[in-house]
């Protein structure tokens, strides 16, 4: 049995419907852009997948084993070889492990992250520079996400977990840092190390530590410009 989540059930779907007897994949099939609250819901939907996909998720719980400067290396390594807009490369990463920074980059994760992030070995800041992608500069964040998400992947085939935070103190993060706002685009915290076993998190965020469900491929992969089952606000 599974319940359709609300906010994008198609219109001939109720609200709270459940959909007896059918197999995940069939659900998927007749509803692409229904996710599927269920994690049973969380296998690949191509058997060519490499399983760093579906292995990569965000916890929240963190081991206290340090994150070793080679292992480092190589997430930053993932970063360097990542595609960008006439091969810019405006990334920018700001990490600190047990370093004169940590109080300060602590600082800057908005406290309903710090309260979980700061038992990370590594805790970091995601920054494009729009300013070297010149007249270009609407990608510099895409490219950012790109070297981000390779540096995110390279970290889950090392056994590492990366948690990527929206939530920081932007002012705080422009003034710590030095940068300048005209030049760089501070975008995100991250929290990077071992999963822990949850042993160290609230009751509400142990019960949210494991991998969230996705809605199917079909609801954003249309042959075609004009697809009709395309959706109407894309
Ligand atoms: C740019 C960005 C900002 C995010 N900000 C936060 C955040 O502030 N706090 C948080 O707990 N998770 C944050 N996340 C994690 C997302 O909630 C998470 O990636 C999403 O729910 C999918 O789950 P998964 O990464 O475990 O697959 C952020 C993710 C991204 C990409």
């Amino acid at each position: 049995m599974f319940t359709v989540e609300v906010d994008n059930a198609p219109d001939n779907v109720p609200s709270t419907t459940v959909l007896a007897g059918l197999r995940t994949e069939q659900i998927s099939q007749l509803f692409p852009r229904v996710i599927l609250m269920n994690e049973a819901n969380r296998t690949s939907g191509s058997p060519l997948l490499d399983p760093v996909f579906i292995d990569r998720w965000s916890p929240r719980s963190f081991a206290d084993t340090p994150v070793s400067d080679e292992q480092l290396a190589a997430l930053f390594e993932a970063a360097r070889w990542s595609p960008s807009w006439m091969n810019n490369q405006p990334w920018l990463f700001l990490y600190e492990t047990d370093g004169p920074d940590r109080a300060d980059m602590e600082a800057i994760i908005s406290e309903f992250n710090r309260s979980w992030a700061s038992a990370a070995p590594v805790i970091g800041l995601v920054v494009s520079r729009p300013g070297v992608e010149g007249f270009m500069a609407r990608t510099a964040e895409f490219d950012t996400g790109a070297a981000t998400m390779a540096f995110t992947h390279q970290a889950t085939k090392l056994g590492l977990a990366v948690h990527l935070m929206g939530g920081i103190e932007l002012d705080l993060a422009y003034e710590k840092t030095g940068l300048d706002r005209e030049t760089a685009n501070i975008l995100c915290g991250f929290a990077l190390g071992h999963q822990g076993d949850g042993t160290n998190l609230s009751e509400k965020h142990q019960a949210q530590e494991k991998p969230s469900p996705r809605m199917s491929a079909a609801a954003f992969a249309f042959k075609g410009l004009k697809a009709a089952d395309r959706p109407s606000e894309g």
